[in-house]
């Protein structure tokens, strides 16, 4: 099962061009689901259904699914509720409301995650599309499994236990299991929900597209937004460059734009090579309804195959004296490092890692750091123990 995610600044396309990809995978015989937690159900306006938040066929092996938070928080109220019940004890406070559900970071993320791992878990899917929301959220979103993971490493005793016996590469790719029929607490269960989510996401068969239009201060955003992809440990594979306008026939005003924008462009290519810019043209007209986007999804991919396997290694790598983190444009000057006991606290502006470290590497002490051609390099002295 191949999982794709659309990400981008507000209103570059991530939308249509999700919706695009899933019409496209669908036309080619595979089951496809398209699933957005975008309360203004711009998703099933562009599929041309009415939005639903079970999965609906749109189209012949297409399925589209409008995560509803507020009735998918009724649902996983149970577990929700246990979780935060478990955290707030072991800070000394006893009583959870609905209400105060809500204050603990994340919430509404926390059920749209849950919802993409039952389809992902259901086995009826050979692609998975997610539209997601706007850059900074997304970011959060995508990081919340690993911090709800630090939080409840340090809450938890059992957490800290379940998540010891697995290393953080081992943790990347396996499926977190227990014994049958081992009691575990309903914390536990979501946390370990949580986690696989993360494996999903982060997993050989997930990638991040990011989406932006040919404008200066959009590719600013989607370059932090490779960083900050890149330090949380997700793979992007492309770029995808919409509302690029057609150079043949232009009057003045469109012949400006068409500068300004092969300006950006190569600038697009330049600063996020080596991953492909694949484009889409400013149409004519709102792509709306799957004959529509379907075109759109010809158009964008051309003679590549969408649905292969990201072609992307993963950024974290860990070897036996050197940890090294892929952090493609990232600035030397916003980026930070420090060490706390067995963990590394990785910051690149506003994005912060906490990466555990391997047991052989956490006894050990750091001889160098340093970030070359975007890769962040830290080096072990051999041996010797702290
Ligand atoms: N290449 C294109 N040519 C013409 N219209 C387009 C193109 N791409 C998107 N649109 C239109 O632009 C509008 C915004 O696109 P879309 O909803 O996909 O953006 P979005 O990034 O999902 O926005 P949001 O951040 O609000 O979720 C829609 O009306 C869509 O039909
Ligand atoms: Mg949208």
């Amino acid at each position: 099962m191949r999982v794709l995610l659309f990400t981008g600044k507000g209103g570059v396309g991530k939308t249509t061009v999700a919706a695009a990809t899933a019409t496209l995978a669908a036309g080619r015989g595979r089951r496809t689901l398209v699933v957005s937690t975008d309360t203004a159900h711009s998703l099933a306006d562009a599929l041309g259904v009415p939005p639903s938040d079970a999965p609906v066929e749109a189209a012949p092996g297409l399925h589209l699914q409008q995560v509803d938070t507020q009735r998918s928080l009724e649902r996983h109220w149970g577990e929700l509720r246990d979780y935060a019940r478990d955290v707030l004890a072991e800070l000394g406070l006893d009583e959870v409301t609905s209400e105060e559900i809500t204050v603990l970071p994340g919430a509404e993320e926390v059920i749209a995650l849950l919802e993409l791992r039952e389809q992902a878990r259901s086995g009826r899917w050979d692609v998975i599309v997610v539209d997601c929301a706007p850059t900074a959220e997304t970011l959060r979103l995508l990081a919340l499994p690993e911090a709800l993971d630090w939080h409840v490493n340090r809450l938890l005793p059992a957490g800290r236990r379940l998540l010891g016996a697995l290393s953080p590469v081992i943790r990347h790719v396996a499926k977190v299991s227990v014994p049958q029929g081992e009691v575990i607490s309903a914390g536990e269960r979501l946390h370990r929900g949580l986690l696989e989510v993360r494996a999903l996401l982060a997993g050989d068969d997930a990638s991040v597209r990011l989406v932006l239009t040919p404008e200066a201060v959009v590719v600013a955003e989607a370059r932090r937004t490779l960083t900050s992809l890149s330090l949380y440990g997700y793979r992007v594979d492309a770029v995808i460059a919409n509302r690029v306008f057609p150079a043949e026939d232009a009057d003045e005003w469109r012949r400006r734009w068409v500068e300004a924008q092969a300006r950006q462009l190569a600038g697009v290519h330049e600063s996020f090579a080596p991953l492909p810019v694949l484009t889409v043209p400013y149409l004519p007209g709102e792509p709306v309804g799957t004959e529509a986007l379907a075109r759109v999804g010809e158009e964008l991919y051309r003679g590549r195959d969408p649905f292969a396997r990201p072609d992307v290694e993963p950024p974290l790598r860990i070897s036996a004296d050197e940890l090294s983190l892929r952090l493609p444009l990232a600035d030397r000057d916003d980026l930070d490092l420090a060490r706390k006991g067995d963990e590394l606290i990785v910051t690149a502006g506003s994005h912060r890692r906490v990466v555990a470290l391997p047991a052989a590497l956490a006894r050990r002490e750091i001889s160098s750091a340093a970030l070359r051609d975007g890769r962040l390099r830290v080096r072990f002295e051999a041996g010797g123990a702290r």
